[in-house]
Parts: structure tokens; sequence; C-alpha cells
């Protein structure tokens, strides 16, 4: 193999590469879905694969058993599982950063033995699910009080990116589940204003803030955290022991969480072996557990292990996170697609892809390889999406009419969550009937022989006309419980992994948001002291001298 420092040649040059390559090329203009069924009738049954609560059906993408093949023969080239063991082993696969990848191990059952340097990490992730345990019971039944004696009746996370987007998507996702006489609120922005609106109709004594962050270095957080702080202490009179009634902390840095103020006694720990993206279901979780209960948690951390166990020991032809990663793939590198939306069709679901984007685009945006060459092949894609309905009568025209490829995964649920009433309840085959209908709209279109045959004046034939041929996935599984969010969430967790694997990417490091970082705090004197700061560039200079002009104004 080559080691060209000018890129990274291995992939595309790949035999198994090329002969995907080629593969598509015989197949132009591109398989037809029409053709597809129609030549295979057992399509429908055969593309199907099952996990736990889920069923994934893949019939309707643009793929051959030729196109399957090729794409396994790629994945075993790459060595897919090969890293996949190597990650469920410890091994440091997070190469730039030399940490192991982990996240794994917190949903492991107490009996496993995971090492790392030697160490079993099992026994230290139970004991603080338990810790977390005994203070999410304690802030539920009233027994953990506020300064002042009063019961908890707020919960207020702040945190960013993994440590703000899984506890309120998955808290969004299980409010069915959620103690309803809890108030719980999500605060992320360094905007003053998210930190307003949370808390403006919120009495201190009874509000819990829980500062979520990593490294508890996080300029935002520790902003907000700060401003959360003043607060408290500017209702409760001003007296300083009331922050351990009312702080708790997530964090893997007891030194930065000490110097904050808060008791690390009240700090929940996890380790650096769990990426922020992978954390939700580690003590960054602790809102969401004080919201639907340790039990339902650790409800939810077994689903998460039903797709572990499901992409560690499922046969290649089977493994759902390594067939949705691989179609991926096809469509990334082979079709040109730049974009992959995720549609629920569920409210419960509504923060469920802007989870998945820090997942996905967090883990697969780059563009050296693992030994820090360029690639020279598309990586990670554009992921986005709303709730199904919603994006309907929005920005579905595109995907039907316009002139991309855009893969999608329609997720829907086979039954309503129990606590809707009748009526509500019988909304849901509507729902249902709307992602089964796009699917097949999306997939098999409307041939402009079909529109004419409707009596439709000929100059509108091809606005009305849908050339189909969209693929999509169709996910769908029984009701959103906290089991099933948790093989979901573990679902797309594995097929961000099996991309970076084939990609020869490290999915697992996140230095393309450091820039930005470091500029932001070099700007922010000359914007607060009108400080001359070095090192702008023409039109951010300007900007930062039209922002202040407009400021004073
Ligand atoms: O956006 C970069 C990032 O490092 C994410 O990876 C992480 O989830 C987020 O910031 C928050 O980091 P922390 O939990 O350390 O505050």
């Amino acid at each position: 193999m080559s080691d060209s420092p000018s890129g990274s040649p291995e992939l595309t040059r790949r035999p198994e590469w090329t002969a995907l390559a080629d593969h598509r090329t015989d197949a132009l203009p591109q398989p037809d879905l029409r053709e597809l069924f129609a030549a295979d009738p057992g399509r429908a049954e055969r593309y199907v694969v099952r996990v736990g609560d889920l069923r994934i059906d893949y019939s309707k993408h643009l793929v051959t058993d030729e196109t399957l093949a090729l794409l396994q023969e790629l994945a075993a080239a790459t060595d897919v599982f090969g890293l996949r063991d190597a990650m469920f082993r410890g091994e440091r696969i997070n190469v730039t950063e030399d940490r192991a990848v982990l996240h794994t191990a917190l949903r492991a059952p107490r009996d496993a033995v995971i090492e790392v340097d030697g160490e079993n990490v099992v026994p230290g992730v139970h004991a603080v699910l338990d810790k977390m345990a005994g203070f999410a019971d304690r802030v539920r039944s009233g027994e953990w009080t506020g300064h002042t004696g009063r019961r908890i009746r707020n919960v207020v996370n702040i945190g960013i990116g993994g440590s703000d987007l899984g506890p309120a998507m998955a808290y969004e996702a299980l409010r069915p589940y959620t103690a309803r006489d809890l108030t719980f609120r999500f605060v992320s922005n360094v905007d003053g204003a998210d930190l307003h609106e949370a808390v403006r109709d919120l009495d201190p004594a009874e509000t819990l803030f829980i500062v979520a962050s990593k490294t508890f270095t996080t300029i935002e957080t520790i902003t907000n955290a700060t401003s959360a702080r003043s607060w408290l202490l500017k209702g409760l009179g001003g007296d300083e022991k009331a922050v351990a009634r009312h702080f708790v902390a997530l964090s893997t840095n007891a030194e930065k969480v000490a110097d904050f103020g808060i008791d690390v006694d009240n700090m929940f720990e996890f380790w650096d072996w769990v990426g922020g993206r992978y954390s939700y279901d580690s003590a960054i979780g602790l809102s969401l557990m004080i919201a639907i209960g340790p039990d339902r948690f650790r409800e939810m951390l077994d689903g998460f292990r039903i797709v572990d166990e499901h992409f560690r020991n499922a046969p290649a032809e089977d493994n759902a996170p390594l067939l949705m990663g691989l179609l991926g793939v096809w469509y990334g590198n082979f079709l040109d697609a730049q974009s992959h939306a995720v549609l629920p069709y569920s409210h419960y679901l509504s923060k469920f892809t802007a989870y998945l984007q820090q997942l996905d685009m967090e883990s697969n945006g780059k563009s050296v390889d693992r030994e820090g060459r360029p690639v020279q092949w598309q990586t990670g894609p554009v992921v986005w999406g709303t709730p199904g309905t919603n994006g309907q009568h929005a920005y579905y025209q595109l995907i039907h009419q316009g002139t991309k490829l855009i893969p999608a995964d329609l997720i829907g649920f086979a039954r309503p969550v129990a606590e809707l009433s009748d009526e509500l309840k019988a909304q849901h085959d509507l729902l249902m009937a709307n992602l089964f209908a796009q699917g097949q709209a999306l997939a098999f279109g409307k041939t402009a022989e079909e529109v004419r045959a409707e009596g439709v004046p000929e100059e509108q034939v091809p606005h009305r006309t849908f050339q189909g041929n969209h693929p999509t996935t169709t996910i769908l599984a029984t009701e959103p419980t906290p089991s099933v969010l948790g093989q979901l969430i573990a679902l797309y967790e594995h097929k961000v992994f099996v991309q970076g694997a084939v990609w020869n990417i490290d999915s697992f490091d996140q230095w393309g948001v450091e820039l930005g970082k470091v500029l932001a705090k070099r700007v922010e004197p000359a914007l607060t002291e009108g400080a001359d700061v070095p090192g702008l560039d023409p039109s951010t200079a300007a900007l930062v001298a039209a922002y202040r002009n407009l400021r004073e104004v």
C-alpha cells in the first residue's frame, strides 16, 4: 500500500472500491425501484432486518443483491468488524486523542469485564449509576430539599453539545414516562436569553441546576452556570451555602468542578473514554434519570445493549448498523448524495435529528484519515430533518421533485403512547398513513402516463410528474419506550461507526470545533473593551467595528 504524503489512496484503489464504482457505472442511470420490485416480488420481505423492537426495511433502496454483496466486500476489506471488536475490547481506537472508545461499557451488565489499561471499568460505571439512582430518587421523592427546606420542583440542565442534546432529546422522547410534577429545562446557548427564559418563571428555592460538562472548561456552560449561581444567590439572600443544595455537576474533571465551587460529593463522574456525543447514557443523563426514574433509565440502557449485542454478533448480511452504514457509503461515495434526511413520524422525537446531527457530523465530518493524510473520498453527509408531517408541508417538495438525491430514514411507531385520549390515539393511523404514503411516493413516484390518465392538461404533466426512485429506509418500532429509544440511538451510533471505519477516519475526535472557540475568546475583548485585537482579518475587523457602532446608537 502506498504511503503517499499527498493523500490517502488506499480506499479508492482497493479492488472492492473499484468494483463498486464499476457497478455504479454499469447500473447507470440508476437501478429503478419499479423495475427492481417487479423483477423480485420477495424483495419487500427479504430486505428487512429485525433487531430488538425495530423492524428496519431497506427494500426501497437503489441497490440490488449484487450492490449489497459488493458493499459487504468493502466492509470486509476495510475490516469494519476488526475495528468494532477493538472498540468493544477497549483499545485506543480514538487515535488522535489516544483514548479508548467505550460508550458501550456504559450499558454493560454489572458482571461484565471490560478493561482499559488493565482495569475493569464496569464496577465504576455501576457505582456511578447507583449514585445517580440514589440522588434521582431523593429528588423525585422530595427528600432532597433546597437551601430553604423546600422540595425541588424544577431541574435545569446547563450544558452544550453532547452535554445538552442527548438529555434534551431523550427528555422529549420519553415525556410520557417523566414525573409530570417536576419541570425540566435545558439551557445551552451562551445567549443570555436562553437562561433568562429558562428561569424567569421559576422559584430559586425549588430549583436544582445540573451543570453538565465533560471538560468543565466549555465557555458557554461555565458562563451560564456562573449566571445561574448569581440568579440563585440573589433569589435566596446571598448565602453561599445554598450552592451545595442547588448545584450538582456531571463531569470528568473533579478539579475544575471544585474550582467552580461545586462540592465534589455532588459530582457525578464519567470518563475520558466516553465521547461527549456518546455520553447521555452516562452521568450526563442525570436530568433524564430524575425525569423518568432509575428503573426506566436502566430499561433504556438495556435497549442500547440489545443493539450493541446485535452489532457485535449478528452476521454481516443481517447486521442492521452495518447495512445502514454501507447504504450511506453507497449513496455518498458512489451516487454523489451530499446529505441524509432523518424524518421521524413522532412528535416525541422532535429533537432526535438534532441529536443525530452532532452524533454523525461531529463524528464523521473529517477530511484526513486516521494517519493524517487528506482523504480522497467523501466522508460524513449533512444530516438534517424534522418530524415528518411538518416536513411534508415545508421541504419535502425538494426531496420529491428537486434535483438532489437525498436518502432518508422514515421512523415511525406501531402504537401511540398510552396516555393519549382515545380520540388522539385515533389520529395515529393518519400519522402513520402519511409515513407509508411518503415512502411509496418517494420510491415509485407517478409517471407521466399516470398523470395523463387522470386527464391532466398536457402542459401541466411535467409539473405533476414524480420521477420517484428516492431511497428511504423505514424503521418501524413498537412504541417510543425507554428501551426502544436506547435501541434507536445505539443503531445510529454504530451506523456512524461503520462509516468511519470504511472511510478510515477517526470518528471520535472533534478538532474541527477548536479554531472557532479560540478565536471567539480572542475577539471578545474587542467587543467588550474595544481592545485592539491583533490578527483579525479585514472583513471581521470591519464587522466588529460595525457592531460596536450599532451597539452605541
Ligand atoms: O462542540 C465540541 C464539544 O467538545 C462537543 O464534542 C461536546 O459534546 C461539547 O463541546 C461540550 O463539551 P463539554 O461537555 O466538555 O462541555
